[in-house]
């Protein structure tokens, strides 16, 4: 039995109707059309499905929909505007960090949630922060490095 929800998301309202397992990845894809969070490995290991939860980054591929109810929720769409990628957005880019990419936003809104709150975090204080997020792609270290020039060009 379906219910009427609603979810705030990148600061718009979306009134959407869902049964009590519908996940929140599945709402924001295939109900708020928001594709932008990737359904990897679907129990919660990749965190290519990660968005912020009230500011906390949340595997949304193991997030009941209905829990999310009065919560504010932020995914790769909200973090910046088209014409004007953040700065996480841009090293990536410049650093080749995306190879087939699916596993990029996530690692974008954890990037985003770490430095909001420290913009010049150690090495081990970026691999820990990103330790939920699985690459199979980049081994890495485009990753990293992006990571560092980020920290330089929110500096600038
Ligand atoms: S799709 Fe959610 S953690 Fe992999
Ligand atoms: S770029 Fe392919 S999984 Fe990371």
């Amino acid at each position: 039995m379906k219910k009427l929800i609603s979810l705030q998301v990148n600061g718009d309202i979306y009134e959407i109707a869902v049964s009590p397992n519908r996940t929140l990845l599945e709402a924001l894809r295939y109900d708020c059309h928001l594709t932008g969070s990737k359904q990897g490995c679907d129990i919660g290991d990749c965190g290519a499905c990660t968005v912020l939860i009230d500011n906390v980054p949340i595997q949304a591929c193991i997030t009941l929909a209905m829990d999310c109810i009065d919560k504010k929720i932020l995914t790769v769409e909200g973090i910046a505007a088209m014409d004007k990628p953040h700065p996480v957005q841009v090293a990536w880019n410049n650093q080749g960090a995306s190879q087939c990419g699916y596993c990029t936003p996530g690692f974008v809104v954890v990037a985003k949630w770490l430095f909001d709150k420290n913009p010049n975090p150690t090495d081990d204080e970026i691999k820990s922060a990103l330790s939920g997020n699985i690459c199979r792609c980049t081994g890495y270290t485009e990753i990293m490095a992006a990571m560092r020039e980020a920290i330089g060009l929110m500096r600038e």
